[in-house]
This record gives structure tokens, C-alpha cells and sequence, in this order.
């Protein structure tokens, strides 16, 4: 059975969960959106085909691919006054902190609840948060760079414009090298979804109370924001930084890793489902290695990567735990050497698994179910008698 978990008869909606969009198998490392795998959407289609796939079930005609970018374009103006609340912000807020604020923010510039079931309503409602998304989760860096906020370009595609959108100054030209907005489509392909987990699992708890879909999304940000899941990928850069400034010795870092008393861990490594390999790690080592020597980037942190990882595959300690290197342990490589600050990268991860969410915020209303209310295991006190507080 391809994605579907059994239920808990205990109680609906009790933390389980029916699914069409995305089948992941933890010990074969497989990871199939609507059925199609990852290594052939990675490899054959771009970015907005795969949304497009992951939201409304099937991959676009190119008319239809063609209508969803044209259809995009028609919301990537962000209200104007959407500025005055990034204006609140410090330069020092972190990004995730800053999209998850004017994404909940949404909500106030289009109050109207999209009507899930009137499909024409829902396929604006995904198309305007695509569109305004992506320009809001630019500015987050812009603002902490004391750049000017640029618009979109509806001349140019939607990834070229994410480039556009963080690096063109009015001081002149931007050209971006096709290598890199092949290498940033793969990326977010691999991000697009990935079923229950945790910033996911969150983004179909609060709509399932009704909440709006920005309210919704806005709540996943926050918990992708987190270093054991979508801000790992920013603590994987700082580790191997941070080992680089420390004489480069893996096996020290290994050691520390495997050492109770340390809290260190070995960031990017480990998943809470696949249990021997990340498939989406692999395809972004390959693409790490090839945007690296096309763009003619010598990162030494590669070197220190490959050498954890190699470390880590021959371990007893990280093999008899099942810990390889996930989707977080490559990918801040390939942002840097695209010239993404490094607390830029899980802003990127919530930009790929943007349609993820919305097509599981849409599938979860869409099946009508009920409100999210797991239960616990009681381990507190049994029933106890009051106490005056002079007897206390
Ligand atoms: C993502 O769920 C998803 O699908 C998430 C994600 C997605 O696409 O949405 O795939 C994205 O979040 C990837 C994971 C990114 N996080 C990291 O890379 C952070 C580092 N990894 C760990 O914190 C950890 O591996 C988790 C959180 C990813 C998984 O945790 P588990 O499965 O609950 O593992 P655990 O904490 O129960 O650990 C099992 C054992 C423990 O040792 P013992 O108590 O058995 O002796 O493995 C050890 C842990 O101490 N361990 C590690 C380790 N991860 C687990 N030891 C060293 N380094 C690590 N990274």
C-alpha cells in the first residue's frame, strides 16, 4: 500500500494520516511524488512542474505549465504595506523568524477563507501564495542586507527570479549562470515534499482547526526554522566551518559526536524514517560535485564533508544506528557556492517544500478531516485533595 499508514482506531485523526501526494519507504530509500521517483523529476522536469505535480496530482500539459507560471505572475506584487512590518524587524532577525511573520501577515492583506472545494478559488489561492512566497522569503535577506526590495520579474521564470530577487542591485545588470538555476530547480525538487514530517504534520494540524492556508503555512516556517529539521542545513555549514577553523580533523568530530557527555552531533546525519540511505543525499552530493567544478568553486568544506562522511559510513557506532547523511548534510555546500548566506539556507528549504505543504494543507480539507487532537499517556499524580495555602 503506497502512503498509506494504518489508522489508529483509537482515535480519528490521532496523529496518523491517509496520503496520495508522497510515498517514502525508510529502508529502501525510496521517495516517489504522485508515484513518479525523484531521480527522474530531479533529472527531467524543473521546479513549478514538480509543484505543480506534487498540488494537483498530475504532472502539467506544457499548456498547463505554461498557464501556472503565467498564473503566478499575476500575484508576485506584494502589497506595499507589507514593507512597514519588515521595516519593524531588526537587520540581525533571523530570516525564518522575519517569512514566518509576513507570511502569517498574508492573512490580513487577503482575509477571504479560500473555499477548498471551489476549484477555481483554490487554484488562485495556490498560485498567489506561490507568487508572494517566494518575493517575501527574498526580502528577508534583503532586509538583512540593507539592499533595496526588488519585485518580480514576469518576463523571467520563477527560479531565475529567486536569484534576481536576492542579488540584483539597481547598479547594474544580474546574469545568472544556467548552471545555477538548473542546480537550484534540483535542489527545490528535492525539498518539495517529504509526507508526515514535522513541519508538514504541523502545517495540516492548525488548518485542520479551519485556520487559513497562510496562517497554516506560516506555522510550518516555524517549525522547519528548527536545527534537527529544516535548520540543519544551516548547522551543517557552521559545523564544518567551525571544523575547517579547528585544524580540519574529522575523527575528533566523530569522536565528539559518539561521546554521551557531548551534546555535539554530527548535523545532517541520521533520519527519523530513512534507515540507510536519504535518496535526495545522494542526487545532491552528485549535484554538488558538478555545480562546484562548473562554477570552478574549490569549497574546502567539501573536502571536510566527504571526509565525515566517509568516517561516518565505516563507523560501527553511526552504522549500527542507522546514521548516513540526509538531504541537510550537501545542500549548504551547493547554496554557498551559489552565494547564499548561510542563514539563508533553510529559507530555501521552505521555498521547495512550499508546494508540499499547500498540497497537504489542500488534501488534508479536502478529505474533510476532522480537527487534530492526539492523545497522551498519563504519568502525573492521581487524584490529590486540596490544600489551604497556610498548609502548604
Ligand atoms: C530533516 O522527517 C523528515 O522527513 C525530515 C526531513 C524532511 O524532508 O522534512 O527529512 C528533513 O529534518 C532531515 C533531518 C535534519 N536533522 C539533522 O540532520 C540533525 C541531526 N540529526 C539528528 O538530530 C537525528 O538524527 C534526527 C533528529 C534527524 C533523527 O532523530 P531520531 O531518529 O529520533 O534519532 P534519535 O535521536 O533517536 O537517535 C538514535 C541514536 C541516539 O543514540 P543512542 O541513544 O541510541 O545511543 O542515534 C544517535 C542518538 O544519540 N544520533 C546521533 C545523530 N542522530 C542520532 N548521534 C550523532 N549524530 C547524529 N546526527
Amino acid at each position: 500500500l503506497t502512503g498509506v499508514i494504518t489508522m489508529d482506531p483509537g482515535y480519528k485523526n490521532s496523529g496518523s494520516c491517509k496520503s496520495d501526494i508522497t510515498f517514502l519507504d525508510g529502508e529502501e530509500g525510496i521517495l516517489r511524488y504522485r508515484g513518479y521517483s525523484i531521480e527522474d523529476l530531479a533529472e527531467k522536469a524543473n521546479f513549478l512542474e514538480v509543484s505543480y505535480l506534487v498540488i494537483f496530482g498530475e504532472l502539467p500539459t506544457k499548456q498547463q505549465l505554461h498557464q501556472f507560471e503565467e498564473d503566478i505572475r499575476k500575484y508576485t506584487l506584494v502589497n506595499e504595506e507589507m514593507k512597514n512590518i519588515i521595516d519593524g524587524f531588526p537587520k540581525t532577525a533571523h530570516p525564518m523568524g522575519v517569512l514566518s511573520s509576513l507570511t502569517s501577515a498574508l492573512t490580513a492583506f487577503n482575509p477571504k477563507v479560500v473555499n477548498v472545494d471551489n476549484e477555481k478559488e483554490m487554484y488562485d489561492t495556490v498560485c498567489k501564495t506561490m507568487g508572494k512566497f517566494l518575493v517575501l522569503a527574498t526580502w528577508t535577506f534583503r532586509k538583512s542586507s540593507g539592499f533595496p526590495l526588488n519585485y518580480y520579474d514576469n518576463t523571467k521564470g520563477y527560479v531565475e527570479n529567486f536569484m534576481r530577487l536576492m542579488f540584483e542591485l539597481p547598479t547594474g545588470p544580474y546574469t545568472i549562470n544556467p548552471v545555477v538555476v538548473d542546480a537550484l530547480d534540483k535542489l527545490f525538487i528535492l525539498h518539495a515534499d517529504h509526507e508526515q514530517n514535522c513541519s508538514t504534520s504541523t502545517v495540516r494540524m492548525v488548518g485542520s482547526s479551519q485556520s487559513g492556508l497562510f496562517a497554516s503555512i506560516s506555522a510550518g516556517v516555524s517549525a522547519l526554522w528548527g536545527p534537527l529539521h529544516g535548520g540543519a542545513n544551516q548547522a551543517v555549514l557552521e559545523m564544518l566551518e567551525a571544523i575547517q577553523k579547528d585544524g580540519g580533523d574529522a575523527d575528533k568530530y566523530m569522536a565528539k559526536a559518539k561521546d554521551k557527555d557531548d551534546p555535539f552531533r554530527l548535523m545532517g546525519f541520521g533520519h527519523r524514517v530513512y534507515k540507510n540511505f536519504d535518496p535526495r543525499a545522494r542526487i545532491i552530493k552528485k549535484a554538488a560535485d558538478e555545480v562546484l567544478a562548473t562554477l570552478g568553486v574549490n569549497d574546502p568544506v567539501l573536502a571536510i564533508a566527504k571526509k565525515l562522511e566517509e568516517a561516518a559510513l565505516n563507523d560501527d557506532y553511526f552504522k549500527s544506528r542507522n546514521l548516513y547523511p540526509n538531504v541537510d548534510f550537501y545542500s549548504g555546500i551547493i547554496y554557498r557556492a551559489l552565494g547564499i548566506p548561510t542563514d539563508m539556507f533553510t529559507v530555501m528549504f521552505a521555498i521547495g517544500r512550499l508546494p508540499g505543504w499547500i498540497a497537504q494543507w489542500k488534501e488534508m480539507r479536502l478529505n474533510k478531516e476532522p480537527i487534530g487532537r492526539p492523545r497522551q499517556i498519563y504519568t502525573g499524580h492521581p487524584l490529590r485533595d486540596f490544600k489551604e495555602v497556610d498548609k502548604r
